[in-house]
């Protein structure tokens, strides 16, 4: 057996914070207790500083063609990147492929992850096309660990939208199979006309991705999918939230006592649009666009309010190579950042730091409500006993700048080159290994297991009860 206790510290959970020692026995949590006067194979000295559920990152795209390239990071550099900044869970996004499989699909994001994820793994399937198989496969697929669907209302070129009739249907059989829908919501045709307009005056540059798609492209979307999900009586929540208009409309469905919520990324939270007028615009290029400040706002009120309930990183990162594929178009620059290394340091120095979130609302959108929402609560998500030993160790004093040197994804940049976060994770824990100190991370690739999720009991995601 092996055994490890963090002592000292202060344990944050989605709804306390005590003084306590931890102990975990085989990588499961097995006693707290204010003072352990006991001996463990590991202990970790937490005194000053916080211990907190290892971060649950539920939007991971590790290894994924995409936009005729393929994300930078694996699922061994960017499960590192991940436990570097204290996430223990990533939830990756399997792709169908065009007229395939889900099963095959799901098969395949196994190989890619097995024997070099660094810390646990669950997978959420893109819902490519309507197929003769793929609605039967559904259950299926939930059975084999993934309750989890992601379906698109753009990317009509790339060949991932699917029209409202497929979306519908594929809603209601997801629910009534126990499982979550997620929505990329921006309005293909408004911004494919958008898209087009400027190509037709020679606007090429980065700047033109963002004004193609102004608010009202996602707000459009968000409230589609909203009228269809109330039509089928289905859980969804929308995924990457950008702007103060769909963070409303989620607000106001919720209110109205609809199974629904939003998922923001922390670029969305620092930066504003100003980010495509400067030279390196196309490092910055994802969908949604990154909005105004005051969709920044919007989105930071949410968080604070429970309408945005969790912070993924849809971490999708290119080399400044593959970035310039599209530095005459801007339609070929492949959409996505690194970020999942920075969920908690940023969250804790912006959410914390500067009082707009507790300690346990950081804990909650960190950690808590993804497990919820993914169903692998309470095995993950929080610090009790019988919970796996997920934890991490949070100096609130560290300040550190995240350059490209610093972080661990597998570019040759960084978007937050700039930013010094006051606070940052100093161990990482994953089932009572420590899998990072002081910024090393020491796990051997393929430790990390899969994590199935099953269907939700009685059909409610429990982050709805
Ligand atoms: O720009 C993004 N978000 N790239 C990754 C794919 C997606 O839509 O999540
Ligand atoms: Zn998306
Ligand atoms: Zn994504």
């Amino acid at each position: 057996m092996t055994s490890l206790i963090v002592k000292n510290g202060t344990v944050v959970t989605a709804s306390e914070s005590f003084r306590a020692d931890v102990k975990a026995e085989d990588g499961v949590i097995t006693k707290i207790a204010s003072s352990m006067d006991e001996d463990a194979d590991r202990m970790v000295d937490a005194r000053g500083k916080l211990v907190v559920p290892g971060g649950i990152d539920g939007h991971t795209h590790f290894e994924m063609p995409f936009m005729g390239t393929t994300t930078a990071d694996d699922f061994e550099s960017g499960t590192v990147s991940a436990a570097a900044g204290g996430v223990t869970t990533v939830v990756d996004f399997a792709v169908q492929q065009k007229g395939g499989s889900l099963l095959e699909a799901l098969e395949s994001w196994h190989s890619k992850a097995r024997g070099k994820a660094v810390v646990d793994y669950g997978f959420h399937m893109i819902f490519r096309d309507l197929n003769a198989g793929t609605m039967g496969e559904i259950r299926r697929v939930m059975a084999a660990g993934v309750n989890t669907f992601k379906m698109f209302t753009t990317y009509r070129r790339e060949g991932l939208m699917l029209d409202d009739g497929e979306i519908a249907e594929v809603m209601k059989e997801v629910s009534s199979a126990g499982g979550l829908v997620a929505i990329h919501a921006e309005s293909n045709w408004l911004a494919e006309r958008n898209v087009q307009s400027f190509l037709g005056q020679g606007k090429t540059a980065a700047l033109y991705h963002l004004l193609s798609k102004p608010q009202i492209v996602e707000g459009e979307a968000v409230q589609r999918a909203i009228t269809l999900a109330r039509y089928v009586g289905a859980s969804m929540y929308i995924v990457h939230l950008s702007s103060r208009m769909g963070r409303e409309l989620v607000r106001e469905a919720r209110l109205s006592g609809l199974p629904v919520f939003a998922e923001t990324c922390p670029h969305y939270l620092v930066f504003n649009d100003s980010v495509y007028r400067r030279e390196d615009a196309a490092h910055f290029v994802m969908s949604p666009p990154i909005k105004a400040e005051e969709d920044r706002l919007a989105l930071w009120q949410g968080l604070i309010d429970g309408d945005v309930k969790t912070v993924g990183s849809d971490h999708a990162d290119f080399t400044r190579e593959q970035k310039a594929l599209g530095k005459d178009d801007f339609t070929k620059i492949p959409n996505g950042v690194a970020g999942t290394e920075v969920i908690l340091p940023l969250l804790y120095s912006e959410g914390v730091g500067k009082g707009r979130l507790s300690v346990n609302r950081f804990v909650q959108v960190t950690s808590t409500n993804a497990a919820r929402a993914y169903n692998i609560f309470p095995r993950k998500g929080t610090i009790a006993v019988g919970s796996d030993a997920d934890m991490v160790v949070i100096d609130p004093d560290r300040k550190v700048r995240l350059t490209a040197d610093f972080l661990h994804a597998k570019i040759d940049y960084s978007i937050y080159e700039d930013y010094v976060t006051q606070g940052y994770p100093v161990a990482t824990i994953s089932r009572g290994e420590v899998v990072m100190e002081e910024n090393q991370v020491v796990a051997r690739p393929g430790r990390g297991s899969f994590v199935p999720r099953g269907p939700f009991p009685g059909n409610r995601c429990p982050l709805f009860a």
